[in-house]
Order: C-alpha cells, then sequence, then structure tokens
C-alpha cells in the first residue's frame, strides 16, 4: 500500500468546513464547549491534541466536565477488553444528558470503534451517539462534525486504512514544555495477541524533515522535553535513508536544552547503533522502554515476537554496559494462550535477572480477529489472577530496591509542577525519565533543575536542590 501524505488542499478543504462549524456555533447565545477524553496510550492522547486543535480553530472552548458540554468526545482504545468496558460505561452514562440536552452531539472516534462488531454494537446499543469515526478519518474531523450540525442526521464513518499521513493538522497543547511527537503511525508487526495492527493500519512513517522541523520549531518556542512516538519506533522509515537511529542524530543535533525520549522500542528491531546513538548524545533519555512480554521463548514465538530470551538479554547487558545510569523499564503479558506454570516462572526468572526499574503488566485479553484469540486458552482466569499477583509480588520486590542505585548522585531534573500526591513539593523528570520529588518554588516550574538525589522510593527519587 502506497503512503499517502496529505496537507495543503486536502486540509484546505477541512479548514472549510471549521469554518463552516464556526457559522453554526456563532449564533449560539453561549460560546461552545467541549468535553474530551482519551483513552489508551500516548498515540491516542496526542491524536486527542491535533482532535482539540481542529475545536479551537472550529471556535470551541474546553470544559472538564461532560454536564456543561455541547460537544462530548471520547477517544477509544482497544487493546485490552476492560479499556472497551469503561468507554461502554461511560457512553451508557451519557444517555441522561443527552436527554437533558438533546442538542448536545456525543462522538466516539478512535481504535475501539474502527472495529466493525464494536461500532455495531455501539451504534445499536446507543442511539443517542451522534458521530462514530475510526482512526483513518480523524483528519476529517470537521467535515464529519459540519455534518451532524447540517442534518442532524448520525454519521458513522469506518474506513479502512488508505496509507494516509496528515501533516499540517492543529494541535491544542497540553503542556507548554512537554509534548509529544508521532513519528510514525499504525503496526506492522502481527503480534498475535494485539489488535493495534487491525485497528490502526499498516506502518507509515512520516517524513523526517517534517518531524525535524517540528521538534525544531517546539525547542525553539520554549519546549523543554519531546516524547517521540510509534508503535515500533525502531523501524522508522522502513528502510529508507533516514533510520531511526539516524532520525536522532539529527533531532540531537539540534541546538537549545532540552531531553528527547521515545516509545516504543521493539526488541526484534532495536540495535546496537541505537544504543550508541543515545550514549554519544546530547539531548536523548537514558531510559529504554523495552516490552518483552515473556521469558519463555516457547511463548515469545506464539506471541510471534521475533527474538528470544537470549537475543533480548543481549541488548539488555550491552545497554547497560554503554549506559551506567539508563532506566529499563518493560511491559509484560501473563497467561497468554497456551501459557503454563513452568512458562510463566521463565518470566519470573528474566525479571529476576534484568531488574527491572518498572514494569507494566497485563493479564492477556482475548481480543476479537487476533492470531491468538484462535488458540486454546485452558488455563483458568482464576491461575492467571494468581500468577498476576505473583508476578506483581516479584516485581514489587526489585522495584523497591531498584532506584537505590541513584540515592548520592547529582541529576538534572525537569520540574513539571507541584507534587500529585504531595503538595508540597514539586515533582519532575530526571534524563533517565525518573519522577523526582524535591522542596523548592514554582518559579522553578518548567526549568531545568539540578538535584542531589537523598532517596529512593519504589516509584520515584526525593532530592534536594544544589546551592539553594
Ligand atoms: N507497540 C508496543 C505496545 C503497544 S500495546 C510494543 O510492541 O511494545 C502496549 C502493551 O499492551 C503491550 O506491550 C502489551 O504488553 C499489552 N497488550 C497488548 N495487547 C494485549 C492483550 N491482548 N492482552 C493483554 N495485554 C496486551
Ligand atoms: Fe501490538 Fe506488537 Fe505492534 Fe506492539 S509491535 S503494537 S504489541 S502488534
Ligand atoms: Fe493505543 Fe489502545 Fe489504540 S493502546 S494504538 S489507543 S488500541
Amino acid at each position: 500500500m502506497a503512503i499517502r501524505n496529505i496537507g495543503g488542499e486536502e486540509l484546505e478543504e477541512q479548514r472549510l468546513f471549521m469554518q463552516r462549524v464556526r457559522a453554526v456555533t456563532h449564533v449560539w447565545d453561549h460560546k461552545p464547549l467541549a468535553y474530551t477524553h482519551s483513552y489508551g496510550c500516548q498515540q491516542n492522547v496526542s491524536d486527542s491534541e491535533k482532535l482539540d486543535g481542529m475545536l479551537e480553530k472550529m471556535g470551541f472552548g474546553f470544559t472538564d466536565t461532560p454536564e456543561k458540554a455541547d460537544l462530548v468526545l471520547y477517544n477509544t482504545c482497544a487493546v485490552r477488553e476492560n479499556a472497551e468496558n469503561r468507554v461502554f460505561g461511560n457512553v451508557g452514562a451519557l444517555k441522561v444528558l443527552k436527554r437533558r440536552s438533546p442538542d448536545m452531539v456525543i462522538a466516539v472516534c478512535g481504535c475501539m470503534v474502527q472495529q466493525e462488531h464494536i461500532a455495531e454494537r455501539m451504534k445499536q446499543r446507543f442511539p443517542y451517539v451522534d458521530l462514530i469515526f475510526g482512526t483513518h478519518v480523524m483528519h476529517k474531523f470537521p467535515e464529519l462534525l459540519y455534518s451532524i450540525y447540517e442534518k442532524r442526521e448520525r454519521v458513522i464513518s469506518i474506513p479502512e486504512c488508505d496509507g494516509v499521513v496528515a501533516e499540517g493538522i492543529p494541535v491544542r497543547r497540553t503542556s507548554g514544555f512537554r509534548a509529544s511527537v508521532p513519528i510514525m503511525y499504525g503496526c506492522n508487526n502481527y503480534c498475535t495477541y494485539c489488535i493495534v495492527p487491525k485497528v490502526r493500519g499498516r506502518e507509515r512513517s512520516r517524513e523526517p524533515e517534517a518531524v525535524i522541523s517540528e521538534v525544531r520549531e517546539l525547542t525553539e518556542g520554549g519546549c523543554k522535553e519531546i516524547l517521540l512516538l510509534g508503535q515500533n519506533v525502531n523501524s522508522y522509515g522502513n528502510g529508507s535513508e533516514v533510520s531511526f537511529p539516524e532520525l536522532l542524530r539529527r533531532l540531537d543535533a539540534l541546538e537549545g536544552d532540552f531531553v528527547i525520549s521515545f516509545m516504543t522500542s521493539h526488541p526484534k528491531d532495536c540495535s546496537h547503533e541505537l544504543i550508541d546513538v543515545i550514549v554519544d548524545s546530547r539531548h536523548i533519555s537514558h531510559h529504554l522502554h523495552l516490552p518483552v512480554q515473556s521469558g519463555s521463548d516457547r511463548i515469545l514465538k506464539l506471541m510471534n515476537r521475533h527474538y528470544d530470551t537470549a537475543r533480548y538479554l543481549e541488548l539488555v547487558d550491552y545497554a547497560r554496559s554503554r549506559i551506567e545510569d539508563i532506566q529499563l523499564t518493560t511491559d509484560i503479558i501473563v497467561g497468554f494462550p497456551g501459557e503454563t506454570y513452568e512458562d510463566f516462572t521463565k518470566t519470573l526468572d528474566l525479571m529476576r535477572r534484568v531488574k527491572y526499574d518498572s514494569a507494566f503488566t497485563f493479564i492477556y485479553s482475548k481480543r476479537a480477529g487476533t492470531k491468538a484469540a484462535e488458540m486454546d486458552d485452558p488455563i483458568s482466569d482464576e491461575e492467571k489472577g494468581r500468577w498476576f499477583r505473583e508476578l506483581l509480588d516479584v516485581q514489587g520486590a526489585i522495584g523497591e530496591k531498584a532506584y537505590e542505585r541513584y540515592v548520592g548522585r547529582t541529576m538534572r531534573v525537569l520540574c513539571e509542577g507541584r507534587g500529585r500526591t504531595d503538595e508540597t513539593l514539586l515533582t519532575g523528570k530526571s534524563r533517565q525519565n525518573i519522577i523526582v520529588d524535591f522542596a523548592g518554588s514554582d518559579d522553578l516550574i518548567g526549568k531545568f533543575v539540578d538535584i542531589k538525589i537523598t532517596k529512593a522510593l519504589p516509584w520515584a527519587l526525593v532530592g534536594k536542590q544544589c546551592n539553594s
């Protein structure tokens, strides 16, 4: 499938629809307000920033309660069943609001409704949902919304992937000093448990120039932390001249004071070259999120991950030998179809061997349309629950001590704001992407501060500002 970069003319058309929506809401007795919520991964959050950007251009302001909204927009995730159940619950709860305010527009978009059977269920179960649109028409949101206002009829738009990479969509960023920048969309990997390739389509990389100029603009505008996004950043460029390590090299050459991090790095494509680029860099984060999924080679094969534990451990050892202060994190799935307790203990062994700083752990969730959904899955939910708790205990014990190695060091921390649990402290992130809490005044927010680490918690570091 050819990749189709769109911008200019096609987006010009959407700009016209933005003006038309503006003309509709302009005559209202109040400024239109939108309530938008994003479920799922950073990619979805990033898409929501674009949906919000388009809403802003359409004259909307934002509210944080659906009760006050003229438009409710849920951007959904399909990766596990509980993510979907939450959306069904929240959309269900809008029924009362819609009865009270029939003019309110309710829209549901994103990965979950890209699946036909879910869109159908949504359509049947929630007749008051006005607009349902998939992942491949995100850029046409103004046109879709306008047709609701014009015709007051339900609109459902869920085309298949046509290779589009849309450039130039307005973005409403939530922070002045942190920004996500997608470098690619979709995924070609077909891990057998995963729905993402189905709902996000084939892998499409953005042009390196587009990424570099966006990052340059952001950092010149005062942004201090850039998160590059892709389901498998290591296959960026898909064999073209600018590979992911090369893209990083070019971004690292940009002037300014900022950190670049990236997600997610698939172990099958993670090269020594990538690690070497990090070593030599000025801006690149010392954090590698390297999802292993399982410590059993038999299960990795069934998952279609294209690496074995030997290759994975070799990568980990190389990264640790080259970047002494690296933070290593991972994703793990428990209870993949056919997994035995013996397979599971191999995952525990691998965790003890690697000693991750933290791990995101999930119980396998069956996704319709994936290969794994067809596999025999004899282990009961209760049994999987027991394994899961055992895994949490093992990682808990490792995580408890993992950050201790940073105590006594001085770390450069980007101060992000007041602490979430302790308002009296400031909180920020180190170059290793570790949360660091410290005392200080609000004028440090958005700045880099040198912090001497005094204490390690399982999820964060605590320290003191140097020379303060
Ligand atoms: N592209 C990334 C992961 C995206 S999804 C990568 O390959 O690393 C994030 C995580 O959700 C995955 O790493 C996996 O651990 C988990 N996940 C995906 N599908 C799942 C499923 N069907 N059940 C349980 N966990 C799943
Ligand atoms: Fe899913 Fe695998 Fe693609 Fe990650 S690499 S999004 S787990 S198919
Ligand atoms: Fe992300 Fe969920 Fe879609 S993890 S890509 S929002 S299925």
